[in-house]
Formats: structure tokens, C-alpha cells, sequence
């Protein structure tokens, strides 16, 4: 095999990520948006280790799969979207296995937050802890109305692990962040709508019917652009606003190279709706 098919070999290979072996999330497909359903409704979701680290392979297989353009996070059942980290492990945990956790807890919120495709999270219960964190990691928030939301690991003797203390701080202010995770309440729906954690609240019955139209409104837009937005405000956000301005200026200028853009303005001059392939 020449040697420069063989590294194309390796380097797909690197990035093929299977689904097999989930026991603790389901990944469902409906064109190009895909679900991804926290299943452990007898411990109200609560993300294991196993459970966070299934969370990452099917995030990696979602963002390179060219066919995905939308995904909406959820957890089973009607009481809880996710309770928190499992206490049962956070019970046993070393400092040094501690600081492990909360490092890979970050990593796959990161890989949330940066997948370059919509994440919507449907809080169908309690986001607690680092369910709200992981709420947090995605890019639009819609809740039921019987959510309850917050970030309890005060009351527990710890706080926050996987990057609640700065995501909450950012969406909400500082303020408003400390008072949350200082007095770890459980705060309505209602109430983190006025906050600006969630974009919006719906009835719980109309709450994945939401969020699939919400994600089919996504998923037919053109998926280039809708990447370098979501860089552009993500990476923006942790850079000086004189770099972030150049890099804005930069992906609007990559942009222009899509064939999507072509198309969106010749639809528009020609006074029809545009077709955008992705390309
Ligand atoms: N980790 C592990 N197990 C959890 C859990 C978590 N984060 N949250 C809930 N559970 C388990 C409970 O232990 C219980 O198990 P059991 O049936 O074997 O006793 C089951 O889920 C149902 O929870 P329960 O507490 O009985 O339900 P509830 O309706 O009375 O209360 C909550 C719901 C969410 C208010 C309560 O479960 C709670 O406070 N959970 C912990 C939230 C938290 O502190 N998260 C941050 C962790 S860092």
C-alpha cells in the first residue's frame, strides 16, 4: 500500500467512532437530527463515569458523521432531565480521583460546546448539578415547564466540577451565578427563563415536539455557516474582543468560499427559497 493511502487509512480510522455497547444513553436518528437520551431513570439520570464517557463516544461519532446536523440531549422518563454526577461514585472519591473526574466531567462538555452542531438540550425534569452544567454545554436550552434547575454540590460538601462555576457566571452574571451555587436552591423554569439559563419554557407535553421543530428549523440551514457562528461566539467568548474580531472577520471571509453562500444569495436575488447542501 503506498504510504500515503495508508496514513489516509489511519486517519480515518481515527475518527470512526462506533455506537456499539451503549448501556446507559440511546441514540436515536431522524434524518439529520439525532437524539441522544440519558437512560437511567431509576437513579433519575445521574451521569456515572461510564455514562459521561458513552456521552463522549457518541458525541464524537455524531460530529463526524457528515449526515448529522442537529442534536438534542435528553434524559428518560418525565421527572428527571439529570440529577447530577451519580453521589454514589462522588462518595468514593480520592482528591486524586476527584480532580481526574471533574478534568474528564470538563473534556466531554468541551466536546459539547465546541461540536461545531446545534446541541439542544430538553430539560424534561431536574437538571441539578452537572445536569445543569451539561444543560449548560449546550447550545440552546429549552425546558419543561416543570423543570427544576441548579447546582446543589454545596449542600453535598463540594461544588461544582464540570465548569459550572464559570458557565453559570458567564450565562447568567456573577451575582446572580453566586447566589445559585452558594445556596445550591432548586430554582422553576419559570425562574431560570427570567434568569437567561434557559432559552425557553414550554409544557412538558409539548417539550420534544419543541425541540424537534426546533432542530428541523436547524438542520436546514447551511451547516458551514452555522458552524463558524457557533465558533464565532464559543471561541470568541474566551479571547479579547480585538481577537475575537479578527477572528470573526476571518470565518465570515470562509464563509464567502462555500458554495451555501452562493446559493443563499442567488436564492434570495432570484426570489426563491435557497437550497443548501453543505458544501
Ligand atoms: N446520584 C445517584 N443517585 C441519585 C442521584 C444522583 N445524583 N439523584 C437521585 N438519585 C437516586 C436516589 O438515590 C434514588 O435512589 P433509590 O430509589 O435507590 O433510593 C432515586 O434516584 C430517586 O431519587 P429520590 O431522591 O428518591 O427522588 P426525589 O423525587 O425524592 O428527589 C431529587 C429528587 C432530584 C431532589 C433528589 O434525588 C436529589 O436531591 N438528588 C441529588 C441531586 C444532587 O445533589 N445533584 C448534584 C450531584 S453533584
Amino acid at each position: 500500500m503506498a504510504r500515503e493511502s495508508r496514513a489516509t487509512l489511519r486517519y480515518t480510522r481515527f475518527f470512526v467512532m462506533t455506537l456499539d455497547n451503549l448501556a446507559n444513553i440511546l441514540v436515536e436518528r431522524d434524518g439529520a437530527v439525532a437524539t441522544i437520551t440519558v437512560n437511567r431513570p431509576k437513579v433519575l439520570n445521574a451521569l456515572s463515569m461510564a455514562t459521561l464517557d458513552e456521552l463522549r463516544r457518541a458525541i464524537l461519532a455524531l460530529k463526524y458523521d457528515a449526515g448529522v446536523r442537529v442534536v438534542i440531549l435528553t434524559g428518560a422518563g418525565d421527572k428527571s432531565f439529570i440529577a447530577g454526577a451519580d453521589i454514589n461514585e462522588l462518595a468514593q472519591q480520592t482528591p486524586v480521583a476527584g480532580r481526574e473526574h471533574a478534568l474528564r466531567g470538563q473534556h466531554v462538555l468541551d466536546l459539547i460546546e465546541h461540536m461545531g452542531k446545534p446541541v439542544i438540550a430538553a430539560i424534561n425534569g431536574y437538571a441539578l448539578g452537572g445536569g445543569c452544567e451539561l444543560a449548560m454545554a449546550c447550545t440552546i436550552r429549552l425546558a419543561a415547564d416543570t423543570a427544576k434547575l441548579g447546582q446543589p454540590e454545596i449542600n453535598l460538601g463540594i461544588m461544582p466540577g464540570y465548569g459550572g462555576t464559570q458557565r453559570l457566571s458567564r450565562l447568567i452574571g456573577r451575582g446572580r451565578a453566586l447566589e445559585l451555587l452558594l445556596t445550591g436552591d432548586q430554582i422553576t423554569a419559570a425562574e431560570a427563563h427570567r434568569l437567561g439559563l434557559v432559552n425557553r419554557v414550554v409544557t412538558g407535553a409539548n417539550l420534544m415536539g419543541e425541540a424537534h421543530k426546533l432542530a428541523h428549523t436547524l438542520a436546514a440551514k447551511p451547516p458551514i455557516a452555522m458552524r463558524y457562528i457557533i465558533d464565532a461566539v464559543n471561541k470568541g467568548l474566551q479571547m479579547a474582543l480585538p481577537d475575537a474580531q479578527v477572528f470573526e472577520a476571518t470565518l465570515f471571509g470562509l464563509a464567502a468560499t462555500t458554495e451555501d453562500m452562493r446559493e443563499g444569495t442567488k436564492a434570495f436575488l432570484e426570489k426563491r427559497k435557497p437550497e443548501f447542501k453543505g458544501n
